[in-house]
Parts: structure tokens; sequence; C-alpha cells
């Protein structure tokens, strides 16, 4: 009985916590300097296996972004996405938005092998995610901003909201504002989050309803739509990637916009924002004239999207041994 009742009591506490911490003003806070004492050698760490896997692999810096985006839209940033399925879990890996596309996963383990061997139990993989993030953008010549930490790791993952929360390339305009509103995310941080595609490269079955399907807003040169056909032929190699941001796939700068202007955004979810609504292609056309613009936006939206938390994970939630399984698995 009295057990029963203290089960009630902690429902009633993470309740009533939850209801009354909707508002950002009210979620846990997450400070910048976070592990300054508990683990002072975390950003130098990070940094350093970022550089080492850039060197290997340059698009390991769009594949880390892009970990964030996928993580932070499926119940906040918490990780959730490193989960691997077990017979108990079903993870986030499998969803249509991931599988066979999401990467990455190899480095995080690397960094956090590092982590643990220096400061073991205490830099959550939500945090490594974000910091991860922001060096990629740094690294590939694109700006940099501060990182708030402190975030936890679930103990859960949603394969249905990875489904569901992600938007697909071929959602229109609408159907994609209204997945950032659901985050708390505006019209303006979409456009200038979406830029990130200015790094990476697309598989060519999200590529082909675009080449292939909407030649009316298609403006690429016929030796440009070529290679791309070449390398995306209209079945097979769904696998085979192009570049999202054609000729300077590893650059963060802002040809993403200058190419939505001239019609040459690879997805269709990226040419809409130019094609099918007024108030994005004005900013489109802002971020394509003024690439400091850009950058600051990108990054006030970087933190903004970094820090989508569910404040129940900072009571449920654990720093994770390992980025891949919860600490004490059933
Ligand atoms: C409207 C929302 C978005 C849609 C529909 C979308 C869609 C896609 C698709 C279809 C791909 C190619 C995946 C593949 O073919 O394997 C991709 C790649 C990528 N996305 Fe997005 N995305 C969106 C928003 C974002 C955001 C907010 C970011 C980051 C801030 C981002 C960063 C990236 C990066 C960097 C890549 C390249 C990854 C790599 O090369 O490994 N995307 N996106």
């Amino acid at each position: 009985m009295a057990e029963s009742m203290s089960v009630i009591l902690l429902l009633l506490v993470l309740t009533s916590y939850k209801m009354s911490c909707l508002h950002a003003q009210d979620l846990p806070i997450l400070m910048p300097h976070y592990y300054e004492k508990s683990c002072p050698c975390a950003f130098p760490i990070i940094r350093n296996e970022m550089h080492l896997a850039l060197l290997k692999d340059p698009r390991m810096a769009a594949s880390l972004l892009r970990l964030q985006f996928h993580d932070c839209f499926v119940q906040g940033c918490d990780a959730s996405l490193l989960l691997d399925d077990t017979p108990t879990l079903r993870g986030e890996k499998t969803a249509n938005a991931n599988i066979n596309s999401a990467r990455g996963f190899d480095v995080i383990d690397l960094i956090k092998t590092k982590l643990e061997s220096e400061c073991p139990g205490v830099v959550s993989c939500a945090d490594i995610i974000t910091i991860a993030a922001r060096d990629a953008v740094l690294l590939s010549g694109g700006p940099y901003w501060e990182v708030s930490l402190g975030r936890k790791d679930s103990s859960t993952a949603s394969f249905n909201d990875a489904n569901n929360n992600i938007p697909t390339p071929n959602s229109n305009l609408q159907t994609l504002i209204t997945s950032f509103q659901k985050q708390g995310l505006s019209t303006v941080d979409m456009v200038a989050l979406l830029g990130g595609h200015t790094i990476g490269n697309a598989r060519c079955q999200n590529i082909r309803p675009r080449i292939y399907n909407n030649s009316a807003s298609m403006a690429f040169s016929e030796p440009h739509l070529s290679m791309v056909k070449a390398a995306c032929p209209p079945s097979g190699n769904d696998n085979g990637v192009w570049p999202l941001d054609f000729p300077t796939p590893i650059l963060f700068d802002n040809s993403y916009y200058i190419n939505l202007v001239r019609g040459l955004g690879l997805l269709n979810s990226d040419q809409t924002l130019y094609s099918e609504g007024s108030e994005t292609k004005e900013i489109v056309e802002s971020y394509a004239h003024d690439p400091l613009g850009f950058w600051k936006q990108f990054s006030e939206s970087m933190v903004k999207m970094s820090n989508i938390v569910d404040p129940l994970t900072f009571v449920t939630g654990e720093v994770r041994k390992n980025c891949r399984t919860v600490n004490d698995p059933l």
C-alpha cells in the first residue's frame, strides 16, 4: 500500500513538473560551463575527434549535423536516436528517415569512449551530439555558436515519432512549416536550419521525385541534369548519392540559397521554400544575398533546436555509459 502510494505521489510530482515546465523559460537550465569542473577536456576531446573524423571523411560533418536534427525532433534532444534495437526496445534507427541514411554513430562511439576514459559517467550522449554538430559546422568553414549543456539521455526511443515528426522530402510547404511549429520552431528557424543542406548528400531514392517528376520548376542545365540522372537512373541505385549543394558539398556557405533562387534545389522540400511560399521565398532571397545574415540566424536556430528538451528526461534520464544502450537494460 505504502509502495503504491509513493508511486502515485511520484507520478503526481512528475506530471505537475511536466505541466508546469512546458514553457521555455521554465525548462531545466542548460549551461555553457556545465562540464567545466567535471570534465574540463570534454570540448577539446570532441573537437579533436571531429577533426580526425572529417580528415577521413569530410561528409561526416553533414552526417553529424543531421543527427542533431533527427534526435531533437523525437522526444527532444535526448540521444534517443542513438539507441540500438533490442528485444524490448524498438529504436529510431530503422524509421523511414534514418534507415540506410543516418550516419555517424561510429564517430559518436569513438568520442564517447574517449570521454569515458577521461571522465567516466559524466558527459551525456545528447550533449555529445550537440557539441559534435556545432564543431561539424565550424570545421566545415561555418559559424561558431556557444552550446548550453546538461542534457540527460533518455531510456526510451520512439520509432513512431521518428516516422511522424521528421518531415519527408516530398512534404508540401505547409506540412514542413507545421512540423517545425510543433517543435516550437518558426518559419524563419526552418528556412535557416534547412541551410544545413549546404553540406552533405542525398540518396537517389529521395532525389528521383524531384529530377524525374517535377521538371516544371527544374532549372538544372542539360549537362548538370544528365550528371544527376546518370548518378540516379529512373530505377536502381537507390542508395547512390548526389551532393545536396553542388558543387560545394563540404563547405558551409550560403550557396544552398543561391541554388534555390536559380531553381537548383536538389530535393522537392528544398525547392519548395522558394517556389511555394512568399514568406519563405523572401527569406531565401535574403540569405542568398547575405551569407553572414544566414550564419547568424542558423546559429540562433541551432541553439533553439538543440534546446528542445523534455523536462521529464531530467528526472528519468541518465548519462549513458555507451550511447547505443541504456545503462541497465531489462
Ligand atoms: C524540412 C525539413 C527537412 C527535410 C525534409 C530534410 C530531408 C533530407 C533528406 C531527404 C536528406 C537526404 C537523406 C538521404 O537521402 O539519405 C537530408 C540530408 C541532410 N539533411 Fe536534411 N531535411 C530537413 C531538415 C534538415 C535540418 C533542419 C538539418 C540540420 C540543421 C538537415 C541537415 C541535413 C544534412 C546535413 C544532410 C546530409 C547528411 C549526409 O550527407 O549524411 N536537414 N535531409
